[in-house]
C-alpha cells in the first residue's frame, strides 16, 4: 500500500470525525450522501410510491437504498455508475461511464422507452485540482443528465442534479427554467460549507 499523503491523512482524520459519516454507519446507509437527499425529498417530496426513478453516479448506493424504499415494490429504480454497486432489492445497477454512448443506450434499453418520473444525478468527476478543467467535466456531465432527461422524462418529472457553482451554471439555470415548471437550489446540511457543490431539482418537466 502507498504511503499516505498529508493531505490524504487530512481527509481520512475528518472523515472519521465527520457526524455524516457516523451517522450513515448507525443507520446503514452507504454513505453520509444519503443525508443530502433525505433533507431535499422531506422539503421537496420528489420520489414517491410506484415511481420509476433512474439513478446516475449511484455508487455506492445510499441513494438508491432511499429510492428503493420511497418507491417500493411496484416501483422501478436503474442506477448507474462506473463503479460497481452491491446488489440490493427493488434495484437494477449497470456499471459504465455516463459519457460512454454504449452506455447510454444500455441504460434507455432497460427502460424499455417507458418515460420516467424523477431522474437523480450526484454524478461527480474525479477532481483533477485544476479549477477550470474540474469544472468544464462537471458541466459536461451536467449537460449530459440535462439532455437524457430531455429525453427521458414524463411531462411534470423532476430532475435533481448535483451541479458546482462557476462558469456555465447561471446559463444551467437559465436553460432549466425554460424546461421545468419551477427550478430550485438546494444547499443540504450534510453538502459541505467549503464544497462548491449545490442541488439544483427541476420541478413539472414541460415535455
Ligand atoms: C458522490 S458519488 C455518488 C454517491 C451516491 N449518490 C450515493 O448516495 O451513494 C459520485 C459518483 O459519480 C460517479 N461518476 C462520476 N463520473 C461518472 C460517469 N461519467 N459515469 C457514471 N458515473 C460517474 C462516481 O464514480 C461516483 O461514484
Amino acid at each position: 500500500m502507498p504511503p499516505r499523503t498529508k493531505s490524504s491523512q487530512s481527509w481520512l482524520k475528518e472523515h472519521f470525525k465527520d457526524p455524516y459519516v457516523k451517522k450513515s454507519w448507525a443507520d446503514g446507509y452507504r454513505s453520509r450522501a444519503a443525508y443530502k437527499l433525505l433533507e431535499i425529498q422531506k422539503k421537496d417530496r420528489i420520489l414517491k410510491q410506484g415511481m420509476k426513478v433512474v439513478d446516475l453516479g449511484a455508487a455506492p448506493g445510499s441513494w438508491a437504498q432511499i429510492a428503493a424504499n420511497l418507491i417500493g415494490k411496484n416501483g422501478v429504480l436503474v442506477g448507474l455508475d462506473i463503479l460497481p454497486i452491491e446488489p440490493m432489492a427493488n434495484a437494477t445497477f449497470i456499471q459504465g461511464d455516463f459519457k460512454d454512448e454504449a452506455v447510454y443506450q444500455q441504460l434507455t434499453d432497460l427502460l424499455k422507452a417507458e418515460k420516467v418520473d424523477v431522474v437523480l444525478s450526484d454524478m461527480a468527476p474525479n477532481m483533477s485540482g485544476n479549477k477550470d478543467v474540474d469544472q468544464y467535466q462537471a458541466m459536461y456531465l451536467i449537460e449530459l443528465a440535462v439532455d437524457f432527461s430531455r429525453q427521458n422524462l414524463k411531462v411534470g418529472g423532476s430532475l435533481l442534479m448535483k451541479v458546482f457553482s462557476g462558469v456555465g451554471f447561471d446559463d444551467l439555470i437559465k436553460q432549466m427554467r425554460q424546461e421545468y415548471e419551477k427550478v430550485v437550489i438546494r444547499k443540504p446540511d450534510a453538502s459541505r460549507d467549503r464544497s462548491r457543490e449545490i442541488y439544483v431539482l427541476g420541478l413539472g418537466f414541460r415535455g
